[in-house]
């Protein structure tokens, strides 16, 4: 799959087939986050792979899942993560982590979907509760949770018309409205 394609058919997802994930792909994708480009090249961030099953089952209670779906929604028993990727950084004080994560997650979840997997980044976890169940010094942030494991839903992208929220059909499809590419082009001139 080339890198454009990659771009074009990720999206967050949120159901997963119970097919564990080879260590050797989850080590390939935290390798995509090492090379990802980093101010200043200080490379402060460090990963922790989850993919023992009880320790999958706990790191799943410090996470919330697509805040917009209403009433409140979690993946199944059947169809939670299989593996999951826990960012940490070193120096918060770094007014460029935030991007250097940015760079890093991405390169993980373009690689993951170059791979047949399915991934959702999520921000929205308990970082005390994370930083607590895999001994992580408190030197080191919890920054975010990358869930992965192969795909259990298709998610799909719609222009957005009023409003940015994902929504959930009759068929439990997912929807994704996205800007569209002419709204936000500005060709030599802003307006
Ligand atoms: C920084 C960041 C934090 C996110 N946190 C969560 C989260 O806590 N829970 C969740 O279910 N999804 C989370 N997401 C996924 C977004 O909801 C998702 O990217 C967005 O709806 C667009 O969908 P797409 O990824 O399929 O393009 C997060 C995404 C980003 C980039």
């Amino acid at each position: 799959m080339n890198v454009y394609d990659a771009i074009i058919s990720r999206r967050s997802i949120r159901r997963f087939h119970q097919k564990p994930v080879k260590l050797e792909l989850l080590k390939k994708c935290v390798n995509a986050g090492r090379l990802a480009p980093s101010a200043a090249n200080l490379q402060q961030l460090e990963y922790i792979i989850v993919n023992d099953k009880t320790l999958c089952a706990h790191l799943f209670e410090a996470l919330h899942w697509a805040a917009y779906i209403q009433p409140k929604w979690i993946p199944k028993e059947t169809e939670r993560p299989t593996a999951y990727i826990v960012v940490l950084v070193k120096d918060t004080q770094n007014p460029y982590y935030e991007r250097d994560v940015g760079f890093a997650t991405e390169n993980i979840v373009l690689t993951a979907e170059g791979e047949g997997l399915g991934s959702c980044i999520l921000c929205n976890i308990e970082r005390v509760k994370i930083q607590e169940l895999f001994n992580i010094p408190l030197e080191l942030a919890v920054d975010s949770v990358i869930a992965l494991g192969y795909k259990a839903e298709t998610p799909v992208v719609e222009d957005l018309k009023d409003s940015v929220k994902y929504w959930r059909d009759d068929h439990e499809i997912l929807h994704v409205p996205k800007r569209k590419l002419d709204d936000i082009i500005h060709l030599n001139k802003y307006a």
